[in-house]
């Protein structure tokens, strides 16, 4: 039997993007699936389409920054499909900007959704994934692993992530709760992602997708399936992990080399 088979699994920001190619990933596996996000419009018409592909789907608006709509996500779950096994922190937005040019605006906003709404939503979820020994999985990136410049409050945000799941791994472990991080690399984004610019501004992103959304959500279902702690999507992210653990020193003159020579390796980490 599939291990996703009749578990019921929540998605957070799964209107588009990652996070409904995750849950499309969940449905196609035998999942129950809550999906989420802020806009009515296009949540309606991405849960018909997993509905189309005969899955048992309902969605329920909100932002997982305010706690009311976090814990009335968590119902969604518990109300219509009576449990929740497994939960993917997935709503994020990105930003760009030098520290010194943010808009305190644009801080609070990462924050809130990038890692208070992860707090939210988990805080909402625990004792339900207690009682089923069920997953917690994190969606952070490459820029969650060392910092990246431009990216100040986003590597805040997703690196705060890393410590959160670090406690909370070891507070759940008696429970045989599995909280794992899934550090992504730069994925390909539907017409409509907009991310912040420094003065706050929604503006398209300004890098180019290299990984397809499909093998980011099969990458996040292994981690779940197998209960790792952590995945790291590319190989250059995979070697600049080792290879800042090994020397980060090292890793900050590469990043500002590419920076200075402006060459695009750097942007392939977020
Ligand atoms: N794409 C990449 O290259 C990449 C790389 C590394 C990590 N990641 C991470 O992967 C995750 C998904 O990225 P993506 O590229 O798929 O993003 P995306 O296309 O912008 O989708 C984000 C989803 O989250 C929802 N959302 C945003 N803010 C929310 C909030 N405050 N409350 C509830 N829902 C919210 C959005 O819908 P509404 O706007 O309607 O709420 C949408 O469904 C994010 O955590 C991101 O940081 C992505």
């Amino acid at each position: 039997m599939d291990y996703f088979e009749d578990k019921v699994a929540l998605v957070t920001g799964a209107s588009r993007g990652v996070g409904f190619a995750t849950a499309r990933e969940l449905v196609l596996r035998g999942a129950k699936v809550v999906i989420t996000a802020r806009g009515e419009e296009r949540l309606e018409d991405s849960r018909r389409k997993l509905v189309d592909m005969g899955g048992e789907v309902v969605s329920r608006t909100g932002d997982v920054g305010i706690w009311d709509d976090a814990a009335s996500m968590v119902s969604a779950a518990t109300e219509d499909f009576g449990r929740l096994d497994i939960l993917v922190n997935n709503a994020g937005v990105s930003m760009r900007g030098d520290f010194q040019e943010l808009s305190p605006e644009v801080c609070s906003q990462v924050l809130a959704t990038n890692l208070t709404g992860s707090i939210n939503v988990t805080r909402a979820a625990v004792e339900h994934i207690i009682e089923s020994k069920g997953n917690i999985a994190f969606i952070s990136s490459i820029a969650g692993l060392f910092g990246m410049p431009g990216a100040s409050i986003y590597s805040a945000g997703k690196g705060g992530l890393t410590g959160l799941s670090e406690s909370l791994r070891l507070e759940l472990a008696d429970a045989g709760v599995h909280v794992g991080v899934a550090y992504l690399g730069f994925t390909e984004h539907d017409p409509e992602k907009r991310i912040l610019a420094a003065d706050g501004e929604l503006v398209p992103p300004d890098r180019p997708a290299h990984h397809p959304q499909a093998l980011a959500a099969k990458l996040i279902l292994n981690m779940i399936e197998k209960r790792k702690r952590r995945i790291v999507m590319t190989p250059a992210g995979k070697a600049g992990w080792i290879a800042y653990r090994i020397s980060p020193w090292m890793v900050e003159r590469l990043i500002l080399w590419a920076k200075s020579s402006r060459i695009g390796i750097y942007r392939r980490f977020s």
